[in-house]
């Protein structure tokens, strides 16, 4: 409210006017006049009055058409309406209070009766204004909280799922490691083993003429030439076995390197292969879906300062989504068009510069619509039917590349064409 209320008198009697003008000017209001409708409605959007004092009896558009007209644009809807009537009918009292108008004064006028209505309006006016702002206040207030809450909730879902699933990958990994070494490592004696075993029973073989009839009965039940074909390709397989353990053994400690709990120089394109094949088993073709093509257009690029088991998470969320909406868009094909569009994922990367590296991941899947496109990062933000998203994997990774690694995480989406996720982080921390 300005320092001196400004009242707007909208009268055709200029007699009227005066009086009131008067009574409103001594008791240290401002005023302004009006004499027919239109002008007060023009004169009430330019000046803004904090009240109007509205005359009901008028040439051209009277009081009641006025007030109406006043309260339907946004400029002056707010301006509280005391009529001024000389009617004492009460049906027209309350056509006033219908369209809109908070009280009425009837001529002639009592002088102290008329202030002290104006001036009750102007103080419920500025409580109505100051409650208004109070609440528009507390709303934003409420929303940063409700923001700093999900993001510390981010954060702690963060930390805590990586902690937990580091140690638990990382101690699994641990625990198969050393069997499989030593299934491993002992293959190769093994296979020493049975090479010398088997030149023996062949040197035998040459020589079972003269053996005794027992062992010549014995070698004969055994099938010995079955097992002198077979043993070595068992063999073989087992070692081929073995070693794919190993692998993904390897892949699993990469994936969560827990003993890189801090900033490390690392191959960045070790990090996506490790995630690549912790999540082989989604890539292959399954009865419901289609195999997934993964094209790896690999750059020059030098090893990276970062935090590397939580940049494989980013590469992990992100991969994880692409296969999620290829295959959401592989079950809504036919068998036909899903042979025309293979489900394709291209992970490309490439240094921008000395200081920047860049990964861009795509996929030809459902795409995201693009109201939705703002809200992806959103905590809890998911399309993915309960139990299957948490809708946190975009924005823990947003965090992640942006404040954890100083970089920038962009999408770019076209519905039914596909999404591309481009990360970039400087080299150097
Ligand atoms: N590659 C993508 N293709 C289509 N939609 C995606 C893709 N990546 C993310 N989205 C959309 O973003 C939402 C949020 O992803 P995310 O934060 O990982 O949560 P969630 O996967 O648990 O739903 C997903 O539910 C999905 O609607
Ligand atoms: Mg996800």
């Amino acid at each position: 409210m300005k320092d001196t209320p400004l009242i707007l008198v909208v009268d055709d009697t200029l007699a009227n006017l005066e009086v009131v003008a008067e009574v409103l000017g001594d008791a240290g209001f401002e005023v302004a006049i009006a004499t027919d409708g239109e002008r007060a409605i023009k004169q009430a959007s330019i000046s803004q009055p904090d009240l109007i004092l509205l005359d009901v009896m008028m040439p051209g558009i009277d009081g009641f058409e006025t007030c109406r007209r006043l309260k339907t644009t946004s400029v002056t809807d707010d301006i509280p309406v005391i009529f001024m009537t000389a009617l004492s009918d009460t049906t027209d009292k309350v056509r006033g209070f219908n369209l809109g108008a908070v009280d009425y004064v009837t001529k002639p006028f009592q002088e102290a009766e008329l202030l002290a209505r104006v001036t009750t309006q102007l103080k419920l006016q500025h409580l109505r204004q100051t409650l208004e702002q109070q609440v528009e206040q507390r709303t934003a207030d409420l929303q940063k909280a409700l923001q700093q809450v999900q993001q510390s909730q981010v954060h702690l879902v963060q930390s805590e799922k990586m902690a937990v699933l580091g140690q638990l990958v990382a101690g699994v990994a641990h625990e198969i490691n050393n069997p499989v070494n030593f299934i491993h490592g002992n293959l190769a004696h093994v296979q020493g083993y049975t090479d010398d075993i088997l030149s023996f029973v062949q040197l035998y073989q040459q020589h079972s003429a003269n053996a005794a009839p027992e062992l010549q009965k014995a070698a004969a039940n055994l099938d010995l030439e079955f097992i002198q074909e077979d043993l070595p390709k068992t063999l073989t397989s087992m070692k081929i076995g073995t070693q794919r353990i190993c692998e993904i053994v390897r892949s699993l400690r990469n994936f969560s390197r827990l003993d890189e709990a801090d900033c490390k120089a690392v191959d960045i394109h070790e990090g996506i292969n490790s995630t690549l094949l912790i999540l082989q088993h989604r890539l292959k073709s399954t009865p419901e879906h289609p195999a997934i093509q993964v094209i790896q257009e690999y750059g020059q690029l030098p090893s990276v300062k970062c935090y590397a088991g939580s940049l494989n998470q980013v590469f992990m969320n992100i991969l994880v989504n692409a296969i999620d909406a290829l295959e959401e868009l592989s079950a809504k094909r036919t068998y036909q068009e899903n042979q025309d569009h293979p489900s394709q994922i291209t992970i490309r990367t490439a240094a921008i510069d000395n200081q920047w590296v860049q990964i861009a991941i795509a996929d030809n899947g459902s795409g995201i619509p693009k109201e939705l496109q703002q809200r992806i990062f959103d905590p809890f933000f998911t399309t993915k039917p309960v139990g299957k998203g948490t809708g946190m994997g975009m924005s823990i990774s947003h965090q992640i590349i942006t404040e954890k690694h100083q970089g920038k995480l962009v999408c770019l989406s076209t519905p039914d064409q596909g999404t591309e996720f481009i990360i970039q982080i400087p080299t150097q921390q």
